[in-house]
C-alpha cells in the first residue's frame, strides 16, 4: 500500500515542517490538493506553492487538480515540481489529450473521477495512465464521510485493469481512516490519501500505519 497524506488539511503557517514531519513518519508520497473555485467549490493553492515545497523534500508530489481545463495548467504544474499529475474526467473536453501532454512534459498521468461518474466513463482511459483516483466524497473539502457506494466502482476498475494495465495503481481520496482503507484494499485499491485522519492523530507515524 502506498500512503499518501493530503497537506490540505495541514498548518499552512509551516508546510515545510508540516511535510518533513510526513516524510519522517512514513509517507510514501504527498497528497497535494489544488481547487480553482470554479470546478469544485473552494479555493486551496496552487504553482508557487508547490514550487516552495518542492525545496524541502525529494519525495513524489501527487498533485490532485480539481480544476476546468486542466490541459491549460500541465506545464505550469510540471514546471513546478509535480511528479504524478491527477485530473478530473469531468473537468476535460479531450482527456486523451490531457494525458498526453502530462506524459510529453516527463510525469505521470492519472484521471479521477467525481462520485457521481461512472467506472465505465474511465475505463477507456486505464491503459493510458499511471493510476486513477476514485473520490469517495464530493471533492472540494477535507473532513467529510466516507461514502461505500464507491466500493463496487473500484472493484470494476481493478478488474478491468487485470487485463489491460495489471501495473495500474488505484487512489482513493475522502474519508479515509484504519476501518475504510482495510475495506478499499479489500476492493482492490492500492493508494490510500488521508488528510484529516493523519493530521488529526497525536501520533502521526501509528496513524500511516495504521492506514497501510
Ligand atoms: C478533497 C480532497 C482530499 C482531502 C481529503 O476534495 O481531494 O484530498 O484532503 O481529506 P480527508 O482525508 O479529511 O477526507
Ligand atoms: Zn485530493
Amino acid at each position: 500500500m502506498v500512503i499518501s497524506p493530503s497537506i490540505l488539511s495541514a498548518d499552512f503557517s509551516k508546510l515545510g515542517d508540516e511535510i518533513i514531519s510526513l516524510e519522517k513518519n512514513g509517507a510514501d508520497w504527498i497528497h497535494v490538493d489544488v481547487m480553482d473555485g470554479c470546478f469544485v467549490p473552494n479555493i486551496s493553492f496552487g504553482q508557487p506553492v508547490i514550487k516552495s515545497i518542492r525545496k524541502v523534500t525529494n519525495i513524489p508530489f501527487d498533485v490532485h487538480l480539481m480544476i476546468d481545463e486542466p490541459i491549460r495548467y500541465i506545464d505550469d504544474f510540471a514546471k513546478c515540481g509535480s511528479d504524478i499529475i491527477t485530473f478530473h474526467l469531468e473537468a476535460a473536453e479531450e482527456p486523451i489529450k490531457v494525458i498526453e501532454k502530462i506524459k510529453s512534459v516527463g510525469k505521470k498521468p492519472s484521471v479521477s473521477i467525481k462520485p457521481a461518474t461512472k467506472a465505465e466513463d474511465v475505463l477507456p482511459y486505464i491503459k493510458d495512465v499511471f493510476m486513477v483516483l476514485v473520490m469517495t466524497v464530493e471533492p472540494g473539502f477535507g473532513g467529510q464521510k466516507f461514502n461505500s457506494f464507491m466500493l463496487p466502482k473500484i472493484r470494476t476498475i481493478r478488474e478491468a485493469a487485470k487485463k489491460e494495465n495489471p501495473k495500474l495503481f488505484i487512489e482513493v481520496d475522502g474519508g479515509l481512516n484504519e476501518k475504510t482503507s482495510k475495506i478499499c484494499k479489500e476492493a482492490g485499491a492500492d493508494v490510500i490519501v488521508a488528510g484529516s485522519y493523519v493530521f488529526k492523530a497525536e501520533d502521526r507515524a501509528e496513524a500511516i500505519n495504521s492506514l497501510r
